[in-house]
């Protein structure tokens, strides 16, 4: 697998899965751009890459900062080949007491985010000709409403957008998946309590969390031509928690 030439845009870049997908893709050859609202950790992680890399603040819930981003994109490279959508936030809310910023917050950058980088990311795409795929990270917590409402929202909302661009940008050659993580041992998970994280860590099968660079390798698979018949698909990585 080579991605020799190929330019892959990754959010959520500076940290956790964002940061070790960007580090497989600048592995298999690829010139990756990560992005990410923290400068400083897009640019340390861009450090990791070489030369090749390219960092971007971006935040993904605001129109114009990541319209802004493809077309610093398309200005430096004058290509896109993939789009991975690792960028994503929670909060700790009962229902209840969701303040309606936080619904606000969560959504804009999870659900809404996701679907602007997909946009303008497929834009770009098309105008440059380029038979691409697109990754969005939805969560478990999806299926089994094992989080906070605007989370579990969110990560739903992101699954319905990959299925109805997978259909409409097949024409274009371009496939749009999901990847639908369990557990993964991320910063996102640290504050965890460790009771918490244990009891999590009992329903999962195969008896650990997830790392990081297990997603890279899912993402690294559905950004190549060995899937080429897969698009629009939920694609499990939980280590036999739940089945989709
Ligand atoms: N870690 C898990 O257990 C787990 C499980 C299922 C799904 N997920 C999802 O996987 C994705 C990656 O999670 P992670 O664990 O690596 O999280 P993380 O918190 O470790 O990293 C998230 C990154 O996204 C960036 N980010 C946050 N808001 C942003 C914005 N508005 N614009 C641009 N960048 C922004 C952060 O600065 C950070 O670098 C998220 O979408 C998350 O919801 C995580």
């Amino acid at each position: 697998m080579s991605f020799e030439d190929k330019v892959v845009f990754v959010t959520g870049a500076g940290q956790g899965m964002g940061r070790a997908i960007a580090a497989h893709f600048a592995g298999l050859g690829a010139r990756v751009v990560a992005a990410d609202i923290n400068a400083d950790a897009a640019g340390k992680a861009v450090a990791e890459l070489g030369s090749r890399g390219l960092a971007l603040a971006c935040n993904v819930a605001e129109p114009a900062s990541v319209k802004a981003a493809f077309e610093a994109v398309g200005e430096r490279f004058g290509r896109l080949d993939v789009v991975i959508n690792s960028a994503g936030i929670g909060s700790v809310d009962a229902f209840l007491d969701t303040p309606d910023d936080n619904w606000m917050r969560v959504i804009g950058v999870n659900l809404t985010g996701s679907f602007l980088c997909c946009r303008e990311g497929a834009r770009l795409m098309r105008k440059c000709g380029a038979k691409g795929s697109i990754i969005n990270v939805s969560s478990t917590a999806a299926m089994s409403g094992e989080g906070p409402s605007h989370y579990c929202a969110s990560k739903a909302g992101v699954m319905g957008l990959t299925r109805s661009i997978a259909r409409e940008l097949a024409a274009s050659g371009i496939r749009v998946n999901t990847i639908v993580p369990g557990p993964t041992n991320t910063p996102m998970m640290a504050g965890i309590p460790d009771e918490w994280m244990q009891a999590m860590i009992k329903a999962i099968p195969l008896g650990r969390m997830c790392e990081p660079e297990e997603i890279a390798r899912v993402a690294g698979f559905l950004a190549s031509d060995d899937s080429s018949f897969i698009t629009g698909q939920n694609i499990a990585v939980n280590g036999g928690m739940a089945f989709l």
